[in-house]
């Protein structure tokens, strides 16, 4: 044995002793597996429940192995407790597949089944005698299911890479949860095209927000703000045809992302965004704020890579400086006062310049005659998809006014004001400082605007 592994055991038994009295009882063995007619109540007493020093509390259902960062599942809470998710996690566990380390180990979700409806105390998951896997709350209501009464399912199984399967008596899978991904991918686990990762609201708030999604297609890996129509905060296109006759997807590997667009395994991938090679458990969450950072287990999870992050930094992020804001070097600002004086914009939340922009009168489309472009110069827009090519900045603010659902024309060019692309968007996002260094063309934005009715 290793210094590091004594280390480790010592570190370990230590943590476990000092708090032991969060643990109500440890299991000499892992408990991965239950047959039908098995049910768990979300109760305070029920076995293997542990809290944690960040608020969270977990009563796993499942774990599997021993020693180390292992997956388990069961209800999960953070926060005030009164509110509890069934879902996959990663625990740090001891040699007796304990649950351990609750003031660093702290539970990551990586699968939830119910994100839009939390159950309460006294909610009950049954895997009934039919084979179906229910969540019911503690009034009865069922909160989810997995629909598979009657297809001749034998058991549950809680895998070595998360993955919780339903499996008949051939042993193949009826229903897994890989086939639902959440916010989360773990190593192994694919996204395929047609399914897509959606961001919680924020990190207490699991509820599925909606408003940043990753999704695969035959073109390539994407990520999107929802709006209408979604405006693409990140886009990795893949050239080349399809050779392949299985959907595109992704999948995180040991080392990468790989993007098997119009290939599939055992064939290499058509591309891979790099990760630092894992030392330990890692996995990949898109998160509340659009970014999809890859976790790894560090004595503390860490860390350890931001995917979506690239050439522009920061300030691509479509929320980072709130809607109409300017990001420029990481700071925030509203669009200043025009040459007239005239003020169109004001921060949300005074002294909370992240949280973006209002516009002074709102704009209205049933008095479009008092309505103008207000000039943002040198800034430019994470997404850019074009509404009209080879054309002039006057042609583009015109088209932007003629439509009532424009909010903005942006306008860029390389050399020739007179042959330029024109995006008109119909949500303003955060708006980012233009760097010509690293854009190679010119940008302005012209944000529409309401004058207030003179009153005469
Ligand atoms: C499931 O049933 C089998 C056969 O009856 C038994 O050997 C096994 O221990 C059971 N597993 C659990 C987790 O109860
Ligand atoms: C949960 O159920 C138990 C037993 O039926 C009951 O004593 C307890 O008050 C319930 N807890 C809540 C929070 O409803
Ligand atoms: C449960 O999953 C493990 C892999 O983690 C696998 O070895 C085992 O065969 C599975 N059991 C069943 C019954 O599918
Ligand atoms: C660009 O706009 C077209 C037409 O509105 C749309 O179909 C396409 O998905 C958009 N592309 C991106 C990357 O958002
Ligand atoms: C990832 O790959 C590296 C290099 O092959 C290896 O040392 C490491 O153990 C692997 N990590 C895991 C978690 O398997
Ligand atoms: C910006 O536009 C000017 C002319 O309007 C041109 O000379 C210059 O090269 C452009 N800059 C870039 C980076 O395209």
């Amino acid at each position: 044995m290793g210094i590091n592994s004594v280390l480790a055991l010592l570190f370990c038994s230590t943590v476990f002793l000092a708090n032991s009295l969060h643990l109500v009882s440890a299991q000499p063995f892992d408990y991965p597996t239950a047959n039908l007619s098995t049910s768990w109540i979300n109760s305070p007493s029920a076995p293997h429940s542990v809290q944690f020093t960040d608020g969270s509390l977990v009563r796993a259902t499942l774990l599997r192995g021993s020693f180390g960062p292992k997956f388990a599942c069961g209800f999960y809470c953070n926060g005030k407790c009164d509110s509890y998710l069934f879902a996959v996690f990663i625990v740090q566990t001891n040699s007796g597949s304990g649950i351990v380390q609750p003031n660093i180990g702290f539970p990551q979700v990586v699968w939830a089944a119910n994100r839009n409806h939390p159950v309460k105390i006294n909610a009950t998951l049954q895997l009934s005698s039919d084979g179906n896997l229910v969540l019911r709350d503690a009034d009865g209501s069922v909160a989810w299911s997995t629909n598979t009464g009657g297809k001749s399912v034998a058991g549950l199984n809680l895998t070595e890479s998360g993955n919780l399967v339903l499996f008949n008596k051939r042993r193949a899978v009826v229903w897994q949860s890989f086939d639902h991904p959440t916010d989360a991918l773990v190593p192994g686990q694919k996204l395929v095209a047609a399914q897509r990762l959606t961001a919680s609201v924020s990190k207490t708030n699991w509820a599925e927000a909606g408003l940043y999604s990753l999704v695969v297609n035959n073109k390539g890996l994407f990520a999107y703000i929802q709006s209408n129509p979604p405006q693409a905060y990140y886009e990795r296109t893949v050239s080349g045809s399809e050779t392949s006759k299985t959907p595109s997807y992704i999948k995180l590997l040991n080392g990468s992302l790989a993007l098997y667009i119009h290939s599939a395994e055992p064939s290499e991938p058509s591309e891979t965004i790099p990760i630092p090679q894992a030392s330990s458990a890692q996995y990949t969450k898109l998160e509340s704020d659009g970014h999809l950072r890859v976790y790894e287990w560090q004595s503390g999870w860490k860390v350890v890579a931001d995917l979506l992050t690239g050439f522009y930094g920061e300030c691509a992020y479509p929320l980072v400086c709130g809607k109409y804001s300017i990001c420029s070097n990481g700071q925030c600002s509203c669009p200043g006062s025009s040459s007239t004086g005239a003020t169109y914009f004001r921060q949300l939340i005074e002294k909370h310049p992240d949280l973006g922009c209002t516009e002074i009168t709102p704009l209205s489309c049933s008095a479009s005659k008092n309505q103008k472009l207000f000039h943002v110069p040198d800034v430019t827009y994470f997404t850019f998809n074009s509404s009209i090519s080879n054309t002039n900045v006057e042609s583009c603010k015109q088209a932007c006014l003629r439509d009532c659902s424009c909010k903005a024309a942006v306008f860029r060019y390389g050399s020739d004001p007179s042959n330029g692309e024109c995006f008109l968007p119909k949500e303003v996002f955060s708006l980012m400082d233009n760097d010509m260094e690293k854009t190679h063309y010119n940008s302005s934005a012209f944000l529409k605007v309401q004058n207030p009715r003179r009153v005469k």
